[in-house]
């Protein structure tokens, strides 16, 4: 079974199928809504949506270790994570779709592992490639299938959220070497691999980062660029 992390921009899955859905209490708290399980043509499917279904839990609210741990305990062989960027690069332009390999954490405050406690041994997870290869390679062969261009490498920074970033921030991530910015990424990576379940992420870019387009970094989020992403998206679920 494979697991679908939906982004604001997918909080419903209508290419799913459902069967069922569960409510999965975990040691670390509430997931963010019910498990949604079913199919998405032969393929077995269990969906989250990661802000709940009402929309309404912002990224650094979210109780990720919950949501990693549920999907865990239902016995996922995979997770795809879909989010929404803001894109850094000047080929990344809004209504792309991205398959990062690589990211750099710059959240704070988060509860971001499984291993605390006094009672508990201290375990260096290896992040040095957070998302899993070869679901990767599947993500983008599933593009290709669907004849959808997707960009093939680029570093994801995550922050902190809510509020979009200023323009010195944006700077700063791109001499970093940041492609895109986004709020989810982390720890929901570190937590899939701190549970041996590989991750890779699928992301829409919703708009131009701060100081990139409009001057108003708001004003560069197009509602049709991105309905028409997000149901390219789909069609790469679909594909994979
Ligand atoms: N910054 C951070 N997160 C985002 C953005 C952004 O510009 N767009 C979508 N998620």
């Amino acid at each position: 079974m494979l697991a679908i992390i939906g982004g604001s921009r997918l909080a419903k899955l209508p290419v799913l199928e459902v069967t069922h859905r569960q409510v999965v209490r975990t040691p670390y708290g509430d997931p963010s809504c019910a498990l949604t399980f079913g199919r998405v043509g032969q393929q077995s499917v269990v969906f989250i949506a990661r802000h709940g279904y009402g929309n309404s839990i912002a990224p650094h609210e979210i109780n990720y270790r919950a949501n990693i741990w549920a999907l865990h305990s239902v016995g996922v062989k995979g997770v795809v994570a879909i989010g929404s960027v803001g894109g850094i690069r000047p080929d990344i332009t809004p209504g792309s779709l991205v398959v990062p390999h690589d990211l750099i954490d710059y959240t704070w405050g988060r509860k971001h592992t499984f291993f605390e406690g006094a009672d508990r041994a201290i375990k260096r997870v290896d992040l040095s490639a957070p998302y899993d290869d070869r679901l990767r390679l599947l993500l983008l062969a599933a593009a290709e299938r669907a004849g959808l261009d997707v960009v093939r490498d680029s570093v994801y920074a995550v922050t902190q959220g809510p509020r979009l970033e200023t323009c010195a921030e944006i700077a700063r991530l791109e001499r970093d070497g940041a492609d895109v910015v986004g709020m989810t990424g982390m720890p929901e990576a570190a937590l899939a691999r701190e549970l041996g379940v590989p991750y890779a992420s699928l992301c829409i870019v919703t708009n131009w980062a701060s100081g990139l387009g409009l001057q108003d970094a708001a004003a560069n989020f197009n509602s049709d660029i991105i309905a028409g992403s997000t149901e390219q998206l789909q069609r790469i679920l679909q594909a994979l």
